[in-house]
């Protein structure tokens, strides 16, 4: 594995190690014990595009418990496709740093990054995916459930976007089945769908419009906001289009009672997710958000560390 772009490109076999490699960087945190410094000398350029708070932070914080540096770079100093073009920026930068993370809107910037890039590529989030939250996500899940979680239902209520499609592709990869309940025209995108369908034929993935249906069998209940950045001028039209895909407590009277609730976070409380949901007895969101540092310096270890 060169570059971590999409979850598409990762295999089973990979996406294990990643998983072990991270469980037990966590566990020796947990034993405060530090990580050895496999990232000495290493640095990170970090180019946002977007505004962040788990990404940059649990970036930042896994290079420097692995012996590392990160430097963050916002879309001001860069200009990712307009100041200079992403080819040029992986060429520079693979001669500074070893590593480089971007998240960026249009995913193609990402492909043209690692195209030129002679040192790994981070997609920390684009318009297509969102495999670095996919990671946390599939922990948090193992923690709960135990590290085999084929034959667990993953429901994701809200919009077929980015943070979806990575999700689809991690139940693909280990067998989970995929439940998406959006309103009519906010699905997974078809050329998304043809994708994780191709790479993994035997996904048991469906759509729905009925989310107290779709919740029935779930062991994971996920929203994700339904305003992604850069969807801000369709605010009031999606609120209005989603309004029935709030989770909240009636929703969840519908889900067994082992099931648990996630969501990657920013919430926009009361919007998609209630505060009695968000803070209550199912929500695993904030050891999911913690997850992110876990999930991150297993993929820097690897990427940049040779794990
Ligand atoms: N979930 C997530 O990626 O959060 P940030 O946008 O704050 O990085
Ligand atoms: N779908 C959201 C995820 C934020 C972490 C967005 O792209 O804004």
């Amino acid at each position: 594995m060169r570059h971590f772009l999409s979850l598409a490109q990762v295999t089973r076999e990979q996406f294990d190690h990643l998983l072990d490699v991270a469980f037990l960087l966590r566990k020796q945190r947990e034993q405060n014990k530090p990580n050895d410094p496999v990232l000495a000398h290493r640095t990170l350029a970090m180019i946002f595009e977007k505004p962040s708070l788990r990404t940059r932070v649990s970036f930042e914080q896994a290079m420097l418990e692995l012996g590392g540096h990160a430097i963050r770079l916002g879309w001001e100093e860069v200009g990712l496709g307009k100041r200079e073009h992403p080819a040029d920026v992986a060429r520079v930068l693979s001669g500074m740093v070893h590593g480089i993370m971007a998240r960026v809107y249009e995913h193609q910037k990402l492909i043209d990054l690692a195209e030129y890039s002679q040192v790994p590529v981070i997609n920390a989030l684009s318009d297509e995916s969102h495999p670095c939250q996919a990671l946390a996500d599939v922990m948090t899940v193992m923690d709960e459930f135990g590290r085999d979680v084929s034959g667990r239902t993953l429901v994701f209520i809200g919009d077929g976007n980015n943070v979806a499609h990575s999700l689809a592709m991690a139940c693909g990869t280990l067998g989970m089945r995929f439940v998406l309940a959006s309103p009519p025209g906010y699905e997974l995108h078809p050329r998304f769908v043809d994708r994780i369908k191709s790479h993994h034929p035997g996904l048991d993935f469906r759509t729905t419009h009925d989310s107290r249906e779709a919740v029935a069998q779930a062991d994971a209940v996920y929203t994700d906001t339904w305003v992604s950045m850069g969807q801000e001028d369709e605010k009031e039209k999606r609120r209005a289009v989603f309004a029935d895909y709030q989770i909240n407590e009636a929703l969840l009277k519908a889900a067994p009672d082992h099931a648990i609730v996630l969501h990657c976070l920013p919430a926009y409380r009361g919007v998609e997710i209630t505060d009695a949901v968000i803070d209550g007895p199912r929500s695993r969101v904030f050891p999911q958000a913690h997850n992110r540092l876990h999930a991150q310096k297993g993929l820097l270890a690897v990427l940049m560390g040779g794990a």
